[in-house]
């Protein structure tokens, strides 16, 4: 009986003591995901598969034009064509960030971290926008 009772006690205590390693283990997201899905994702789609159409939107998904950190710089910062240019209303970490972010995922493998000096260094000069 008491061997029964404490066989039951070590599987109620168990799984009990393994559950807050599990629940503290979090994937930890991304720090460029929130700005993605707050500001790119509008446009880009929720996949970066973009969108075609009338206003022809090019895709992040699987995109070589992001293997190297100054062409996406110099987009985000500068904007091009139809893509407004964000320098001035995200932060030069916030850009670094979400261009980390879409180099990363998406089918994107690409490596080396994306830092606000590089944005700094490579992005286009702080613009006003044009409020019409
Ligand atoms: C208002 C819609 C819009 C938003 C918001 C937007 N984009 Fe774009 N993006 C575009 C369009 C349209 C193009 C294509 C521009 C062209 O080539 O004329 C583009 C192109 C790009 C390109 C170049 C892709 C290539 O292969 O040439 C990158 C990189 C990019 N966007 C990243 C981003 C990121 C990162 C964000 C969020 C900070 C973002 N975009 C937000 C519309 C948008």
């Amino acid at each position: 009986m008491i061997k029964t009772l404490l066989r039951c006690l070590v599987l109620v205590a168990v799984p009990a003591l393994c559950a807050p390693a599990i629940a503290a283990e979090p994937a930890a997201p991304h720090p460029g995901e929130k700005v993605y899905r707050e500001v790119c994702q509008a446009c880009h789609m929720a996949n970066a598969k973009g969108a075609e159409g009338a206003g022809r939107i090019t895709a992040l998904a699987g995109n070589s034009n992001l293997a190297y950190p100054e062409y996406p710089i110099s987009i985000v910062t500068g904007g091009k064509g139809a893509m407004p240019w964000f320098r001035g209303q995200l932060s030069d970490q916030q850009i670094a960030d979400v261009i980390g972010y879409v180099r990363t995922h998406f089918g994107n493998k690409y490596k080396g971290k994306v830092t606000a000096a590089m944005v700094v260094e490579n992005g286009a000069p702080v613009q006003l926008r044009d409020e019409r």
